[in-house]
């Protein structure tokens, strides 16, 4: 029985190129769909929940096009990553960091994604990043996707809706695993593919009032984007025999609110609705049976082609990872209190407490899970996001004390000591936001995740410097320590 990390666990940190990168007309990138959001630090805390709904309208999208402010569309500055990247993985470096999760644009490998060649340029900057995380001992787990495509796609050919996305990104992804295949330990081609459902502007870029029948709009990009994934596994196994190849969704946990029989199948249709649709279909190579009942509830029609029930099932993920941030419960009463999480309004559980954005903070939820996941697809697990976003002080001398991080921190890494004993074969850890980030779904630069502090506010304004927070430390010390010193 093992009761500790495994050697050559994955310790990490886990950013993405929309919220850190910046630079966004830099290097020939095209625009992307997530330049086009956009935020009003003068918004009141109440404007700014609103907005945390992430629905793009065909207005909004129009304006941004054109628009060539940058102050009020965070992820067009991000931290300026796309710069700094050689002193921040230095400090990577010095945190001890096994592995950077980080994804690649789209958009700088291919500005307009339908283009005849690739950008050298953008090619170049990741050959040149990751070859300077590998010279510093830090592996590299690439997201091919984490949400923006180029914005041509979707004004052109109607995103992922049209299956000639899936095509362009095919290519896309192939065209990485040639140039950088030598570099990447782990791919990810798309991050919490349930995205799609919750947020379907960030998980598959529909512009909501376009659509007519908005509901089959959003399954049938994620059919596209199932084919796309299936194909990129292809790919990747014959470009990189032995490459891993991973599949991720937005981990909901979710607790029968009571005993109640009802409750309990209220459960099981949440957890199959929300999450395990999106895992069975990648680990298990087919559409889950539970969901025909919901696709004609529901009324949603998906357009399939003769050959894709083969392309599912031939190509199947090698390891599955997950973003943890919260649970909620599950019940049939409408009336039940709710709470926010990630992507999602919870119900709330009164048995836990809420982060300053009402994310319900559940270490023996990550517990659950683990086991859960593992029982069910018998598959290496990968946490690929956890993390506590809260706003942070920095004091005059430079440092910011963040013990309820180190709290958050030191209670999941403990559970996932409890799962690994309990025979869950965890590979890695990468925090989410260890260098803090634009948010995505507020689009706040003051809802920080990280053990490293960026000197900038909601508008971009400050001086971008790096600074370590009392949680580096604490943080450092759990690496160095394999997770057996976490005081
Ligand atoms: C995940 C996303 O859903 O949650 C990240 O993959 C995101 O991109 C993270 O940043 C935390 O959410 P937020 O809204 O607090 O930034």
């Amino acid at each position: 029985m093992k009761k500790t990390f495994p050697e050559g666990f994955l310790w990490g940190g886990a950013m993405c190129a929309s919220q850190a990168d910046g630079a966004y007309n830099e290097g020939g990138k095209g625009l992307d769909t997530q330049d086009l959001r956009y935020f009003d630090a003068d918004w009141s805390a109440q404007e700014r929940a609103m907005n945390r709904n992430r629905r793009m309208n065909h207005a909004k999208f129009q304006k941004a096009l054109t628009d060539t402010d940058i102050e009020h569309y965070p992820f067009r500055w991000g931290i300026d990553f796309y710069n700094k990247y050689k002193e921040d993985i230095q400090l990577f470096e010095e945190l001890g960091i096994k592995i950077l999760r980080t994804s690649i644009n789209w958009a700088r490998i291919y500005p307009n994604g339908d283009d005849a060649i690739p950008n050298e340029e953008g090619i170049q900057w990741y050959i040149d990043m990751f070859t300077e995380c590998h010279k510093r001992g830090i592996k590299v787990f690439a997201t091919i996707l984490h949400y923006n495509i180029p914005v041509h796609l979707v004004t052109e050919y109607g995103g992922w809706k049209n299956r000639k996305t899936a095509e362009f990104y095919v290519k896309y992804a192939t065209t990485l695993f040639e140039r950088l295949g030598t570099l990447v330990d782990y791919w990810l081609p798309f991050n919490e593919f349930n995205a799609g459902r919750f947020n379907p502007y960030n998980g598959v870029c529909l512009v909501e009032d376009e659509e007519k029948d908005y509901d089959s709009a959003v399954f049938q990009c994620l059919h596209n984007q199932f084919i796309a994934n299936a194909l990129t596994v292809k790919a990747a196994h014959r470009i990189i025999p032995g490459s891993m190849v991973g599949g991720m969704i937005a981990r909901f946990t979710t607790y029968p609110a009571t005993c109640k029989p009802d409750d309990v199948m209220q459960m099981i249709l949440d957890d199959q609705y929300s999450n395990w649709f999106y895992l069975d279909v990648m680990a298990r190579g087919k559409y889950p049976a539970y969901m025909e009942r919901y696709f004609e509830k529901a009324n949603i029609h998906i357009h399939m082609e003769d050959g894709d029930a083969e392309i599912l099932k031939e190509n199947t993920i090698d390891f599955v990872a997950f973003s943890y941030y919260f649970s909620q419960v599950s019940t049939t009463d409408q009336g039940w209190a709710k709470t926010s999480g990630n992507l999602i309004m919870a119900n709330k559980n009164p048995y836990l407490e809420s982060s300053e954005w009402g994310w319900q903070k559940d270490p023996v939820g990550l517990r659950i899970t683990l086991n859960q996941i593992y029982d069910r697809y018998s598959l290496p697990v990968f946490i690929a996001e956890n993390g506590l976003g809260a706003k942070d002080i920095l004091e005059n001398d430079g440092t910011i004390h963040d013990p309820y991080r180190i709290d958050y921190l030191k209670a999941h890494v403990q559970q996932m000591k409890e799962a690994i004993t309990d025979g869950v074969d965890l590979i890695g850890y990468t925090m989410w936001g260890f260098i803090d980030l634009v948010s995505c779904g507020s689009m706040e630069m003051s809802k920080r995740y990280g053990v490293i502090y960026v000197d900038r506010d909601d508008r971009g304004h400050g001086s971008n410097r790096r600074y370590k927070k009392d949680s580096f430390e604490w943080y450092r010390k759990a690496i160095a320590s394999n997770g057996e010193n976490l005081d």
